[in-house]
C-alpha cells in the first residue's frame, strides 16, 4: 500500500492503486434457523441468502467506498459465485488486475509481503500462535482484535489496560505500530517512537450487528495511511473509530459499511 493520488476520484485501470488488499473473497450462504442441526439433521430454516465477504476483500470494500483506489489480489473459483464476486469488485470500483480465477476450488492463498518502501498494514486473521516472525518486522501497522491478541501473546485481552500488556509484547516482535481492536471501547495502540499504550475510546452507539467491524475499522486505517498520511496516527484512529461504528448500527457484513458520501464531512 502505497500513499499517492486524490481520494474520492474515479480511477482508470492504468492508474497505480494506493490501497492493495492481499486476502481472501469469500461468498456467505446464510441460513436462519431456530437452532442448529444436531449431526445428519435437516431442520427448517425461514430465511436464506447470500452475501459478499471475506476478510480481505470486506477490509478493500471499506476502503474502495471511502474513495480509495484500492485492488484486490487473491483468487476465486472458475464458477457462478466466483464471476459474482468479480462483478462484486467492480460494482465497488475495485480492481480486478490481479483477481484470479482457479478451476481448482482447494487452492489456497498464501500472503507474501515486501519490504519496498510501501506502508504494510498487516491484520492476523485468523489468529495462529507460531506466526512467522517475518510478519512482525515486516508491518508498519499491526492490526489486530482482543482474542488475535490473546492467541499471539499467550497473554489474556478483555479491557485497555490487558490490551495495553498484550501490544507491548508485540512491539518487541519488531511491529513499527500496533493497533488492537476492543469493540465498543475502541482500540489501544503504541509504537516504537511512542511506546506508552495509548487508549482511543469510541462514541457510544446502538450495536445491531457487529460482524465485520473489524475489516471495517482496518479498511478505513487502510485508506487514511494511504490518503491522508499526514495525519497522526491517534486521529486516523478515531476516525476508523467511527466508521467501523456506523458499520455496526446495521445488518450484513459489506452491506453495513458506509460510502464517503453518506459520512460527515469532518471524516475526509
Ligand atoms: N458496539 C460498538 N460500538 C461502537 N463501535 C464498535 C462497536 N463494536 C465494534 N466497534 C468498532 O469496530 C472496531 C472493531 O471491532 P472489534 O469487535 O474489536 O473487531 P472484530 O470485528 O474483529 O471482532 C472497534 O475498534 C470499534 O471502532
Ligand atoms: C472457466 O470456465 C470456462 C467455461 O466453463 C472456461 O471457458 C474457462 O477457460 C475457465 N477458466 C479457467 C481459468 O479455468
Ligand atoms: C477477532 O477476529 C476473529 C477472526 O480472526 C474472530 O473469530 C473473533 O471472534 C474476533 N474476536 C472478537 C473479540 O471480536
Amino acid at each position: 500500500m502505497a500513499a499517492s493520488g486524490e481520494p474520492g476520484r474515479l480511477w482508470q485501470e492504468e492508474e497505480a492503486a494506493a490501497v492493495v488488499v492481499v486476502g481472501s473473497c469469500m461468498t456467505d450462504l446464510v441460513s436462519l434457523t431456530s437452532r442448529l442441526p444436531k449431526t445428519g439433521e435437516t431442520i427448517h430454516g425461514h430465511k436464506f441468502f447470500i452475501g459478499f465477504g471475506g476478510k480481505g476483500a470486506n477490509q478493500c470494500v471499506q476502503a474502495a467506498r471511502l474513495g480509495a483506489k484500492a485492488a484486490m489480489v487473491c483468487k476465486v473459483g472458475n464458477d457462478s459465485f466466483g464471476n459474482n464476486y468479480i462483478e462484486n469488485l467492480k460494482q465497488n470500483h475495485i480492481s480486478t488486475e490481479f483477481t484470479y480465477q482457479t478451476r481448482d476450488a482447494a487452492t489456497g492463498t498464501a500472503s507474501i509481503i515486501v519490504n519496498n518502501e510501501v506502508k504494510t498494514l498487516f491484520n492476523p486473521a485468523p489468529a495462529i500462535a507460531d506466526l512467522d516472525p517475518r510478519f512482525y518486522t515486516l508491518s508498519t501497522v499491526f492490526c489486530c482484535n482482543e482474542s488475535e491478541a490473546e492467541i499471539l501473546t499467550g497473554h489474556a485481552v478483555n479491557d485497555p489496560t490487558t490490551a495495553g500488556t498484550a501490544a507491548l509484547v508485540l512491539l518487541e516482535r519488531g511491529c513499527q505500530v500496533v493497533v488492537i481492536t476492543l469493540g465498543a471501547s475502541g482500540c489501544v495502540t503504541l509504537s516504537q517512537a511512542e511506546p506508552v499504550p495509548k487508549h482511543i475510546p469510541t462514541e457510544a452507539v446502538k450495536a445491531v450487528d457487529t460482524t465485520g467491524a473489524g475489516d471495517s475499522f482496518v479498511g478505513a486505517l487502510a485508506f487514511y495511511l494511504a490518503y491522508y498520511p499526514s495525519l497522526s496516527l491517534e486521529e486516523m484512529l478515531k476516525r476508523s473509530n467511527s466508521i467501523a461504528a456506523v458499520s455496526v448500527q446495521a445488518t450484513g457484513t459489506q452491506s453495513s459499511y458506509p460510502y464517503k458520501k453518506d459520512l460527515p464531512l469532518a471524516l475526509f
